[in-house]
């Protein structure tokens, strides 16, 4: 498993049945499996060649039943309860599978990118945010930087300030988002450079404005 496979999985508590959508290789259901924290597992993919990877990972528990193999588009065709893992792919993606269908009664999202709309769409449809922060993976010298969601389809929250939208409310604060807000910043600042047209200046000059603003109020 992968750094940001196992920093992932530790966001995934105890289960009645857990749902994998977009399990690809599987890993994260064979770890709930295998330290037996669900009594049911659905994986889903609508991928055939990427369900079946994750099929002949857990082959033992298809098998007997406890895992169930799905390849459907999003949640069209998983079961509405259960604790719903949606990771790795873009926060548009994660938002068109929403929309599309329902939002689970629990989950954990990890989206690629995008994440401020995922959690403006969160919000939005009443979901409470128990947590909403990022952890990293070092991968070949490379620090690299992941957000990660988990709540529940209600309950709702105190609303966010436009900083928490941006980075996540668990986030601010945190050293890891100040590397994160010190590398943008940088390439931003290289951006200038790069003989942009006149909209796409002041672009660049809002979003690092808007940075330091977050670092200032947090790490001052
Ligand atoms: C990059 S992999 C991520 C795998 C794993 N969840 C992880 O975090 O490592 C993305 C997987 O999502 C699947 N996928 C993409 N869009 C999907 C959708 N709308 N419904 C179900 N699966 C989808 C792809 O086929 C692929 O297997």
């Amino acid at each position: 498993m992968t750094e940001r496979l196992k920093k992932l999985c530790a966001f995934l508590d105890e289960c009645d049945a857990f749902i994998d959508v977009g399990c690809d290789h599987g890993y994260c259901t064979q770890y709930m499996l295998e330290n037996g924290l669900c009594r049911h597992a659905v994986i889903a993919d609508v991928s055939p060649q990427s369900l079946s990877k994750a099929q002949r990972l857990l082959g033992a528990y298809v098998n007997s039943g406890v895992c169930t193999a799905v390849c459907c588009d999003g949640l069209e065709k998983v079961p509405r309860d259960g604790l719903t893992l949606i990771a790795g792919m873009g926060g548009e993606e994660i938002i068109r599978i929403l929309s599309s269908a329902y939002i689970p009664q629990s989950f954990v999202f990890q989206p690629m990118k995008n994440a401020p709309a995922l959690r403006a769409f969160l919000l939005d449809n009443g979901c409470r945010l128990e947590y909403d922060g990022l952890f990293t993976e070092t991968r070949g010298g490379t620090v690299k930087y992941y957000f990660v969601i988990k709540g529940t389809r209600r309950g709702g929250g105190a609303p966010y300030s436009p900083a928490q939208l941006a980075w996540g409310r668990h986030s601010l604060g945190t050293p890891e988002l100040k590397n994160l807000l010190e590398y943008e910043l940088e390439k931003l600042e290289s951006y200038k450079n790069n003989g942009l047209s006149a909209t796409s200046l002041g672009g660049v000059e809002e979003r690092i404005k808007d940075i330091k603003g977050v670092l200032a109020d947090e790490y001052n």
